[in-house]
């Protein structure tokens, strides 16, 4: 069969490289991809925003199975429009998709599901927030109501800070619409952790959990990012840490929306804080994580169209995912002025004929073909995972990979899995 990737970060390459292995699949495409994806795909210049070319795409090439990577695609409801076309997607549905879509509507189902996360007011107007602040201590949370590209939530130590993303939301409109419904609420601490798993609208099964590194800099300083690495298992959360977050977080998540007629069906993606009173819920995303895929996907076993396939067909039930042992490191390499702007053009030297490199994945994110050589085209540029017996040799291994690898102004985090490398001597 034929399947479609719709999508054109490190995450959609992962996808595609993945969805290439499948014993099912005889030939995959991609839309828009980037440089790296063209070497494993055949890329179509069809923007994932545009609902009626993916769809019309997919009708051409006689997709077997559409897989959408991004959220705004599906918020946009890009499965819908699949669906109704007779074609089968790996993504949710724009209700379902929601739960990414509003933080308001995730909080709401969470509460009603009573799924743990942090206590939260909403506003939709500026003096009503404002009063708020003044009435509860800090540090607290301001994030976006809608979809703002990973900008839109704001961690505030004090009350100026939080005064000021107040102000940014509603004042000066950052982020447009998607800012002018805001989520106050109460900053957990503790240890991150992303729990993916898959769903077929009633099944559920976990994917290994990941750990996500979101600032820019080593020691997790400077501004917030689409995240600057990954590993994958961690220690921390062993399996049955997992099989309570599915039991208490996904399931009933996942029941409660069904209780509302609407079908999850993708993967939903749990960004949790472990905190003393247990894990907390941040946010859902309802796609693969970027760059945890990178991260996870390289150890799994099973096949992941066959995979797709069940969730989308609602015939998840009973199955079992096969991983290898090894451990997974993903360090990302980015653009120079990432992540508040990035540098487009800059000559990558260092990869082979293949824009890879012996002994890694190295996942293209924002790269483009230009005269015949590979250049920046984004800020998260690169994302070169590495699999090894233990997590220092993993860590090893992607930076050996990472210190071949040269563009001017190129940006990575040196800490990425030292913690659990530290922890296994
Ligand atoms: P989100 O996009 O919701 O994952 O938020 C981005 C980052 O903000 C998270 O990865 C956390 O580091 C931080 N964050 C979000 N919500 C909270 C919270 N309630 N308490 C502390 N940190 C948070
Ligand atoms: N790594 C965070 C995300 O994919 O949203």
């Amino acid at each position: 069969m034929r399947v479609l990737v719709v999508g054109s970060g490190g995450r959609e390459h992962a996808l595609v490289k993945k969805a290439a292995a499948s014993r099912l699949v005889e030939e995959v495409h991609a839309a828009p991809g980037n440089a790296g994806i063209a070497r494993q795909a055949i890329c179509h210049p069809v923007s994932d925003s545009d609902i009626r070319g993916i769809v019309e795409l997919a009708r051409q090439i006689g997709a077997g199975l559409v897989v959408v990577g991004p959220e705004a695609p599906l918020c946009a409801g890009l499965a819908d429009a699949i669906i109704e076309a007779g074609l089968k997607v790996f993504g949710p549905r724009r209700d379902a998709a929601m739960l990414e879509g509003s933080k308001s509507f995730a909080k709401e189902v969470m509460n009603a599901a009573g799924v743990p996360t942090a206590a939260f007011s909403r506003f939709v107007e500026y003096e009503a927030a404002m009063a708020h602040l003044a009435s509860i201590s800090m540090p607290v949370v301001v994030k976006a109501n809608g979809l703002a590209a990973g900008k839109g939530v704001m961690v505030a130590e004090a009350m100026a800070e939080a005064e000021e993303a107040i102000r940014k939301c509603f004042v000066d409109r950052t982020f447009g619409d998607a800012g002018l419904e805001v989520i106050i609420e109460e900053c957990l601490v503790g240890h991150e952790c992303s729990v993916l798993a898959l769903c077929d609208g009633k099944e559920i099964v976990p994917l290994e959990p990941a750990q996500d590194y979101k600032r820019i800099y080593d020691g997790d300083h400077g501004p917030n990012t689409g995240g600057m690495g990954c590993y994958s298992p961690v220690p921390r959360v062993p399996p049955a840490l997992v099989g309570e977050i599915v039991e208490t977080v996904h399931r009933p998540t996942v029941d409660e929306l069904r209780r509302r007629g609407i079908d999850f069906r993708g993967v939903l993606y749990a960004g949790l804080m472990l905190t003393p009173a247990g894990p907390r819920v941040l946010e859902f995303n309802t796609r693969f994580g970027d760059p945890e895929t990178q991260a996870i996907l390289p150890r799994l076993e099973t096949d992941l169209v066959e995979l797709m396939m069940a969730c989308a067909e609602g015939a998840l039930d009973g199955r079992q995912l096969s991983w290898r042992q090894e451990r997974c490191v993903t360090v990302i390499m980015a653009s120079a002025g990432y992540p508040l702007t990035s540098s487009q053009g800059d000559v990558i030297d260092g990869l082979d004929a293949d824009g890879g490199l012996e002994g890694v994945d190295v996942f293209h994110a924002g790269t483009a073909e230009e005269d015949g050589k590979l250049v920046t085209a984004g800020g998260r540029v690169l994302a070169v995972s590495a699999l090894d017996n233990t997590f220092s040799a993993a860590r090893r291994k992607a930076y050996e990979a990472v210190d071949k690898i040269n563009f001017d102004g190129m940006q990575y985090r040196t800490d990425i899995a030292a913690e659990p490398a530290l922890a296994e001597r």
